[in-house]
């Protein structure tokens, strides 16, 4: 899909999410100590980074697995209608899981996804979100660790994309568009 012209100013630099990252992963750590294994699950697609570096700080027994939902499509709103495109290969009944996603932003994402897999009846369940944007909520959920809350602001890189681009910045940007 064609976007509008736009530039990308630096928010969050690389250095600074690698520090939070390991920073995260200790607290995780200490919750899920007495694992027998960990099963990390990223939502699809912009958790890929983020959970490439999460589960290497994490020195714990891991499983990782991926679910994809979609609810933005190409667009920068989010529809609310949370659509489940690929589901878990393993099972989680009776296991000790945590969600790894990128931004919650209305929180109908993470909403969903903790639903779905509640409904699983893991052992334990945790969630961690490297972005929050508190002023944009629609539904009552937070995840239980957050890297960084941001202000409403379009954010791409480190795994977080504007129309499928700008997922390979090793920084978190602000998209600004030059035209109205
Ligand atoms: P929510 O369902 O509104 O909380 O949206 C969560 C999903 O929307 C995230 O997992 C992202 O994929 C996407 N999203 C939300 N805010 C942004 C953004 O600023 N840039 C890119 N994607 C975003």
């Amino acid at each position: 899909m064609p976007t509008r012209p736009y530039v990308i100013d630096e928010m969050i630099s690389a250095k600074t999410i690698a520090a939070r990252v390991e920073a995260l992963a200790k607290e995780i750590h200490d919750t899920f100590r007495d694992t027998d294994k960990l099963v990390v699950v990223g939502l699809l697609r912009g958790s890929f980074v983020f959970i490439a570096d999460m589960v290497r700080e994490l020195d714990l027994p891991v499983e990782v697995d991926f679910i994809e939902a979609t609810s933005y499509g190409d667009s920068t709103e989010s529809s609310r209608e949370v659509r489940i495109l690929k589901d878990l290969r393993g099972e989680i009944h009776g296991r000790d899981v945590l969600v790894v996603e990128d931004i919650v932003d209305t929180g109908y994402t993470l909403q969903h996804v903790v639903g779905l897999l509640r409904a699983r009846a893991p052992k334990r369940l945790k969630t961690v979100a490297l972005l929050d944007k508190p002023t944009r909520r629609e539904v009552d959920i937070k995840a239980d660790w957050t890297g960084f809350e941001i202000p409403d602001e379009f954010v791409v890189g480190y795994g977080i994309d504007y129309a499928q681009r700008n997922r390979n910045l090793p920084f978190i940007g602000a998209v600004r568009f030059l035209e109205p």
